[in-house]
């Protein structure tokens, strides 16, 4: 038999489409946004929903906004591409470095369950960029590969954009803003303010307990000093206008589980359990 090499190939739209299911709850777009611009060395995020009467049709409209670095013309494809991630090299001068939470190129494409995907971004020198693809679910669902519609703009055009969605206080600074519509089916349950604040503080990034956890070991961490001087301002549904956030603000318990030897050092005796609550709850000490 004749032996012969075989490249296994990539069924480009379905593989688009599966990792564009894979995240079960229309919140979940949050903590990939949230992941994406810490990791762009953000230092303010705007996260906000809405819902929009569109072509006589109610639609959610998701903004992720942040101050990071920004993307341009060539940078931007790495947002719209398949496996493909590009992560700052160094901080900005005189910011500590920031751990990298992203680096599969998978997170974005999430936002193509959606029935519209926006994105305007300045990184401060190239020209700004627009990108818009429409209909990415429903191209998906035909095993087509979205196409996406890049233009550079002017600055007078990047200030009048940011403007016309709400977030004029970026100015013309770097920063990322990306408008999703129609995300998940265009699923409200989960998007309600209270909801929303929740699953931030639970499930994502923001709610990190290392700042507690610092406090609790004694310890100090340049970057995660530097991260609770970020702000985070929420909108979820039927909130108005954005709350603060703070980085940190979370509920989860730190539990603290040490062994206590015997006076030989070699056999542990008991276990301390040390549980700490956040939110004001008193520092309780269990023994068993
Ligand atoms: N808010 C943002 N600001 C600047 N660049 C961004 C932002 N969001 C995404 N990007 C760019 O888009 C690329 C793709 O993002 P994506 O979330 O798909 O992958 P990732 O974060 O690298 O990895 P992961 O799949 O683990 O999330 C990133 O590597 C980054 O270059
Ligand atoms: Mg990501």
């Amino acid at each position: 038999m004749t032996e012969y090499e075989y490249i296994p190939i990539v069924k480009e739209a379905h593989a688009f489409r599966e990792i564009s299911l894979d995240f079960t709850t229309p919140a979940e777009i949050f903590r990939e946004s949230i992941a994406n611009s810490l990791d762009a060395y953000a230092r303010r995020i705007w996260l906000r929903t809405s819902v929009e009467d569109r072509r006589a049709r109610e639609t959610v409209v998701i903004d992720l906004v942040d101050d990071g670095f920004g993307l341009n013309e060539n940078t931007i494809k790495a947002f719209l591409n398949l496996s493909d991630s590009v992560k700052s090299e160094a901080p900005p001068p005189g910011n500590p470095a920031r751990r990298m939470t992203g680096y599969k190129g998978h997170g974005t494409k999430i936002y193509y369950n959606s029935e519209q995907v926006e994105v305007l971004s300045y990184d401060g020198r190239s020209s700004p960029v627009y990108c818009r693809m429409v209909d990415p679910r429903g191209e998906l669902a035909v095993n087509k590969v979205p196409k996406a519609d890049i233009k550079k703009l002017s600055l007078e055009a990047l200030k009048q954009q940011r403007e016309g969605w709400g977030f004029g206080e970026l100015g013309l600074g770097q920063g990322t803003s990306i408008r999703v519509l129609g995300y998940h089916q265009n699923t409200k349950s989960g998007l309600e303010h209270d909801r929303l604040r929740d699953f931030v503080l639970w499930f994502t990034r923001w709610g990190s307990w290392e700042p507690k956890l610092c406090a609790v070991a004694k310890t100090t961490s340049t970057e995660v000093a530097d991260l609770t001087k970020c702000s985070l301002f929420l909108r979820g549904l039927g909130k108005k206008p954005s709350q603060q956030t703070a980085f940190c603000l979370s509920r989860r318990m730190i539990v603290t589980v040490c062994h206590i030897s015997d006076s030989r050092g070699n056999r542990p005796d008991y276990v301390a359990l040390t549980v700490d609550c956040i939110d004001g709850w008193p520092l309780d000490v269990l023994r068993s």
